[in-house]
């Protein structure tokens, strides 16, 4: 008789369901309750609202730690569950850790799991989506923790520009734990006390410079995306969150050799803009607010905008014309004029890159008096950040249209994409301004000896301040010189847009091989 006897195959099934119950049920009901008690979905729960229903599959799902130390309890999972579904019909990769086991802490088997999860996103050429919910580092794996995260951020690197990467920050984030979110492409943050991101928490803040912040006020979601600029997005709930990743995704190809996927908007490409002179003052010097003309521009409205709450003096997002996916560079001034700071370089550098790697067309809205003046910006490195626009832009091999649509000064000129630079196509309102700089400084460095001297200075300043715009205070100028392709009346921008879409839909431009470039950072 043999001394093993393989059971029948129904059992078998029946082992491996109950098996399944287990890992399905994480760190059991008192945790999971414990989660619902603080307004967090399970790790499950997230995928089920992440993911085409019943498109889910699951892979190393009965994983485990092999560390023993600190009397380390096993999970099957290991504090994150790994796999791929469908999105709106589309394949997407994506890793949900798991607080209710060991505090979705990290160690060497869940480190492993996202590891894989990159790998094979990376050979099918798909998105990865990583919700974090973890407690970081996993204290009883030691070193294995910390390499386990090396191993991410190598990932999160390895994938940069090839497919694209979406956080989700479902949770707390401390320490190095942050990095991992810091390297994908976009972060969605949920509002609320249960979720928070900061590499020293506050405790040891308190103790290490004396200084008492709370949890929210130090890596609350409002905190990044208005002040820190690391959150794209805030989401009102967890629910919200996945929508808003979704809609993300909506615009974005699943990788660097595809195109973005194109929609039928119903929204010809030849619609005439309605009411936009109305929303541009000629006056230069009153504001209106750029998205006004962004909802205008693009098909039905919709305008996916990027860091929303950060940087608001440029605005930066995602919409369709005719059905083809943009990503919009504006600037608005409705906040400091629509002068660029370093944030705003930062941020629109980012942008622009993005939609390079991800072959998505930018079109520049200008409307700019300049880079922000002044010790506090220099001290910041303006000089440094501005640059990084002008590398963007330089760098960028996809179809880049520009439309001027009132000032465009100085350095911000070609920040924002002028021809000289690679702009494929210049377009300009006939409120355009554009100059070196504005009338009264260019003014005043003209005639400054003459100001110095004239009997009376104010009127020989507002003279020449109107022979000045007399001559620069227009798109002619600059048209005569060939700068600009035409000057197009307001009501016809959409239209000119959707045919330099068109014409540049198969542009190809060529680069030096290099190994990379070195961008100012
Ligand atoms: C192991 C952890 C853990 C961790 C939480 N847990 N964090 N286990 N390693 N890092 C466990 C807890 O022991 C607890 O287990 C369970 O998860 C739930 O945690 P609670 O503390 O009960 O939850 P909560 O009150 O919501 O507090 C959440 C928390 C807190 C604020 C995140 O758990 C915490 O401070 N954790 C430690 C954070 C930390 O210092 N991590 C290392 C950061 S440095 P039981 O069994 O009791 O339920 C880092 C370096 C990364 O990450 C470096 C990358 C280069």
């Amino acid at each position: 008789m043999a001394l093993y006897e393989k059971p029948p195959m129904d059992k078998l099934i029946e082992e491996l369901k109950v098996l399944k119950e287990k890992v399905n049920k994480g760190g059991g009901e008192e945790k999971v309750n414990f989660q619902h008690s603080k307004g967090k979905l399970t790790a499950r729960e997230r995928l089920q609202l992440l993911f085409d229903e019943g498109s889910f599959s699951e892979i190393l799902t009965f994983a485990t730690t092999r560390s023993t130390e600190f009397g380390l309890n096993k999970f099957y999972g290991d504090g994150v569950i790994t796999g791929w579904g469908k999105i709106d019909g589309r394949q997407v990769f994506a890793y949900a850790q798991d607080f209710t086991v060991l505090g979705g802490s990290l160690g060497e088997t869940h480190a492993s799991k996202i590891v894989r999860v990159y790998e094979l996103a990376l050979k099918v050429g798909a998105p990865v989506i990583g919700i974090n919910d973890s407690g970081g580092a996993r204290i009883q794996e030691g070193a294995l923790s910390l390499e386990g995260y090396g191993a991410v951020f190598k990932m999160n690197v390895m994938a940069s520009g090839v497919i694209p990467q979406i956080t989700i920050m479902a949770g707390p984030a401390a320490g190095g734990a942050v990095y991992s979110p810091a390297l994908t492409d976009f972060i969605i943050m949920i509002k609320g006390d249960a979720y928070y991101m900061f590499v020293t928490g506050p405790e040891i803040t308190k103790v290490s410079i004396g200084e008492e912040v709370s949890y929210q006020d130090l890596g609350g979601a409002i905190v990044h995306a208005t002040k820190s600029g690391v959150v794209h997005f805030v989401a009102e709930n967890e629910q919200d969150a996945i929508n808003i990743a979704k809609r993300l995704l909506s615009y974005l190809p699943s990788n660097n050799m595809e195109e973005p996927p194109y929609m039928d908007t119903n929204d010809q490409g030849e619609r005439e803009l309605k009411g936009v002179e109305s929303i541009v003052p000629t006056d230069p010097l009153k504001p209106f607010d750029i998205r006004d003309l962004i909802y205008n521009l693009v098909d039905n409205g919709e305008f996916l905008e990027v860091h929303k709450l950060w940087a608001q003096n440029i605005t930066v997002g995602f919409g369709r014309i005719n059905g083809n996916v943009v990503g919009i560079v504006a600037n608005n001034s409705a906040y400091y004029g629509g002068a660029i700071d370093v944030d705003a370089a930062d941020k629109a550098a980012r942008f622009i890159r993005f939609c390079d790697a991800f072959n998505i067309p930018l079109i520049s809205l200008v409307d700019t008096p300049g880079y922000v003046p002044g010790t506090d910006q220099e001290y910041r490195g303006i000089i440094r950040h501005g640059a990084k626009m002008l590398y963007a832009f330089a760098e960028a091999t996809v179809p880049k249209i520009t439309v001027i649509v009132r000032r465009s000064y100085g350095g911000a000129h070609i920040a924002m994409s002028i021809k000289s630079l690679g702009a494929d196509l210049v377009y300009a309102w006939p409120s355009a301004e554009i100059a070196v700089t504005g009338p009264e400084g260019a003014v005043r460095i003209l005639y400054r000896k003459d100001l110095q001297n004239a009997q009376n200075p104010e009127d020989l300043l507002k003279e020449k301040i109107s022979e000045y715009r007399k001559l620069f205070a227009n798109p002619y100028w600059a048209a005569e010189k060939g700068l600009i392709d035409d000057v197009i009346e307001p009501k016809d921008t959409r239209k000119i847009i959707s045919r330099a879409l068109e014409i540049l839909k198969n542009k190809r431009e060529f680069r030096y091989p290099k190994k990379h470039g070195n961008i100012p950072l």
